[in-house]
């Protein structure tokens, strides 16, 4: 469970926890591919880092196709395999030196080069490696592979807040509902779960209620499909980075604002103001 309790700030910028201190690990899911996690990971990792400077770590967890860098525009140094071989596998402080950082405060793991650089990152080195960022970073974001493979299911073990992105199409929500039933029939996640459904707007025969009604719960935010989305991502610089206006980028603020509890500090102030 996350604390609010504020940390050091250290040299290079992260904020240093005390051990019994941990972050929030929000893993951004979804059972099938192509329906915007690298997109909403990549936004809510830079809007956080922009909130609260030093505070935020994203770990590109896409283990043989990751391509954070590449939404980033990072040419990174060292990948995840690094992060979790040799000394950087133990020793925080070496860990730190292999994050590579992003012009809006970000840390960053990147992926690897290419699959085979992948073999050796095992599930107990996902789980090693978040539960570290954890006790150094207020968020560590976490971008996954489509499913539920080991990588994913190892970094669910240390996850705070599971985010799950579908589109409004049958087979992305069917697969959602088989996802959360599965995390349901494991008893995890019950009540922290947030659900983000992509490209909205758009006609797929489906409404808003029928996606509610075949999962099962309710969508609590709604992204709609954008032009500047796709420019973005193919920049690599993510909505929130460049700020321009946007359905898409007003929704990812509101994602934002979620986790800071900013949105929930603004409607209570303007409570008490009413009562003024
Ligand atoms: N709201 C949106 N409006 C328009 N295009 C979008 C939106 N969200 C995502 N996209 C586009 O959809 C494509 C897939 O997005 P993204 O790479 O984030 O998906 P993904 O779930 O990470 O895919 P994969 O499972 O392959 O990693 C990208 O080209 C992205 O620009
Ligand atoms: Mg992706």
């Amino acid at each position: 469970m996350s604390t609010t309790v504020m940390a050091a700030t250290a040299a290079d910028g992260s904020q240093q926890y005390s051990p019994t201190t941990r972050g929030r690990v929000i893993s951004v899911l979804s059972p099938k591919g192509g329906v915007g996690k690298t997109t909403v990971a990549t936004n809510l990792a830079v809007g956080l880092a922009k909130e609260e400077p030093g505070s935020t770590v994203l770990v590109d967890l896409d283990v043989q196709f990751g391509d954070v860098a590449s939404a980033l525009n990072l040419t990174p140094q060292h990948s995840l395999a690094d992060t979790v071989q040799g000394s950087a596998g133990t020793d925080t402080m070496v860990l730190k030196t292999f994050l590579t950082q992003h012009e809006t405060g970000l840390h960053v793991i990147c992926g690897v080069d290419s699959p085979a650089a992948a073999d050796g990152v095992t599930a107990e080195d996902v789980s090693r490696l978040l539960a570290t960022l954890a006790t150094e970073f207020r968020y560590v974001v976490v971008d996954t592979a489509p499913g539920l493979l080991e990588h994913t299911l190892a970094a669910l073990d240390e996850t705070t807040d599971p985010l799950f992105v579908t589109t409004m199409d049958v087979p992305g929500v069917r697969g959602l509902r088989k996802e959360l039933q599965t995390l349901d029939d494991l008893g995890m996640f019950i009540g922290s779960r947030y659900i983000a459904l992509n490209l909205t707007g758009q006609r797929s025969g489906m409404s808003i209620a029928d996606v509610e009604a075949t999962i099962g719960t309710g969508v609590d935010l709604q992204l709609p499909r954008s032009k500047a989305t796709p420019t973005s991502v193919n920049l690599g610089v993510p909505l929130l980075q460049s700020g321009v206006r946007d359905p898409m980028t007003k929704k990812l603020h509101t994602l934002v604002d979620h986790y800071t509890g900013r949105r929930d500090r603004r409607l209570r102030g303007r409570h008490i103001g009413a009562r003024r």
